[in-house]
């Protein structure tokens, strides 16, 4: 066995879409400022029913139809959110139950936008223990719900979503072939989420909520770029390989401009960065799996192209995974 194959795809978005011109009219901003700083026209915002284990599910059952896994194949569910339905239980209990994966064990994991990679090497661990176990690995965010929407710094920004995805054991030299992940906990002050989660709500009673994200955005941006590009040198650089052998490169949807930085920094072309950001802002640990789904969905995916999965978040968290697809 090579590494833990991902033979079936998903994602689910909320069906309300924000503009940069209805932001306009709930704070001091400009459709200009927007889209030229962070490359963002419109993203998605989650009403009551969708919730983060609503639309979880929704995009876990559209990766099970794609790799013809019936939910009781499941041995394994890990969610990555920051945006949970709630602390206990798990958005990923509320899953299993929800699809009907009664063979699975089910748990969240918080690396906030780089979730969903931490999330799919830990699968990739359990896979390589017990090679017949078929895991559901999801990245799934209601991020509205903890939006100050008086905060134009931050509120321009997040958007809803979740992707997901069906990994296997599997080898011929397909699936995750290496990935390393990096945590920095003496950064958390640059951008953090207090508070407890609390379930989704509609974006009126967001538009009143509290604190929010905090972010000193301009010191995160730094770090983020940075931090990328060391994450991918290092991995290329222990695994042998040169970034021209990349096929497409899947990185978290935070900025626009910090996917340019990091592309230049790399050297790779942009029309091998795959971006979603314009159409859905940054939905944090559901940024990769959504992307993944849009990029196979439109057969931007062929088997053998080498992948290149990167994040950063909160934490800080960041780290870099090659997949043979
Ligand atoms: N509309 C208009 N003006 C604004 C807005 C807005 N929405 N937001 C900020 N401004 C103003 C600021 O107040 C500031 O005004 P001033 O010069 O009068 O003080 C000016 O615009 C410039 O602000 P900067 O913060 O310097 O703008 P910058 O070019 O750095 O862009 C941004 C800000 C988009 C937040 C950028 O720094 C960024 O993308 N940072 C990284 C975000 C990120 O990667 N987050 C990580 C993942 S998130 C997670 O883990 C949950």
């Amino acid at each position: 066995m090579t590494g833990s194959v991902i033979i079936g795809t998903g994602s689910c978005l909320p069906k309300r879409i924000l503009t940069n011109h209805e932001l306009e009219k709930m704070v001091d901003t400009s459709d200009e400022w927007i889209t030229t700083r962070t490359g963002i026209r419109e993203r998605r915002i989650a009403v009551r029913g969708e919730e983060t284990s609503k639309l979880a599910a929704v995009a876990a059952n559209n990766a099970l139809a794609m790799a013809g896994v019936a939910p009781e194949e499941i041995g394994l569910i890990i969610l990555a959110t920051i945006s949970p339905d709630m602390v206990m239980p798990s958005c990923a209990c509320l899953v299993q139950k929800e699809i009907g994966a009664t063979n699975a064990f089910a748990f969240d994991l918080n690396a906030a936008c780089s979730g969903f990679v931490y999330a799919l090497e830990v699968a990739d661990r359990y896979i390589m223990k017990d090679p017949d176990m078929k895991a559901l690995v999801i990245g799934a965010e209601t991020l509205s719900a903890r939006t100050n929407w008086q905060d134009r710094n931050t509120c321009v920004l997040f958007g809803d979503g979740a992707g997901a995805c069906v990994v296997a054991g599997g080898d011929d030299g397909q699936g995750v072939l290496a990935s390393q992940m990096y945590s920095d906990g003496k950064f958390w002050h640059l951008l953090s989420l207090a508070g407890a989660p609390s379930l989704n709500t509609d974006l009126a009673k967001a538009e009143t909520s509290g604190a929010g994200i905090q972010m000193a955005g301009p010191d995160v941006f730094k770090l983020a770029v940075r931090s990328l590009e060391d994450a991918v040198t290092s991995l290329l650089k222990r695994e042998g390989r040169s970034i021209e052998e990349i096929d497409l490169v899947i990185p978290h949807q935070a900025n626009i401009r910090i996917l340019k930085s990091m592309g230049e920094r790399l050297r790779v072309p942009f029309e091998k960065i795959y971006t979603t950001i314009h159409k859905y802002g940054n939905t944090s640990a559901a940024s990769v799996p959504v992307a993944l789904d849009e990029a196979n969905r439109e057969g931007r995916l062929n088997r053998g192209d080498l992948l290149l999965l990167c994040v950063f978040g909160g934490g800080f968290t960041w780290g870099s995974a090659l997949v043979r697809w």
